[in-house]
């Protein structure tokens, strides 16, 4: 199990587990947080599972595609660390990732 702290949009940390091979996105939805929309089920097309990344794991995560860049420059509240968590697979390489959900557009 791979182990994640999710950070909600009340500045609440969570420590979850999940499975290896899933997505971030997935992770963070099957444990309950419903702040975490991820209304398009993981297609890359709604933006509604951007998150941010702790910069420490950056290294860490594949690299984005054009999609994923395009649709996070719809986002009011993208930085350098944003992501969309349903393009990110868990491994091992990411255990003790932070991560934050990021504000609703
Ligand atoms: S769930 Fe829709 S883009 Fe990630």
């Amino acid at each position: 199990m791979i182990k994640l702290t999710v950070t909600d949009r009340e500045g609440e940390a969570h420590e979850i587990e999940a499975e290896e091979g899933l997505t971030l996105m997935e992770a963070i939805r099957d444990n309950g947080f419903d702040q975490l929309l991820a209304l398009c089920g993981g297609c890359c097309s709604c933006a509604t599972c951007h998150v941010h990344i702790d910069p420490a794991f950056a290294g860490r995560l594949s690299e984005m595609s054009e999609d994923e860049d395009d649709l996070l420059d719809s986002s009011d509240h993208r930085d350098a660390t944003s992501r969309l968590s349903c393009q990110i697979s868990l491994s091992t390489a990411h255990d003790g990732l932070k991560v934050r959900i990021a504000k609703e557009d």
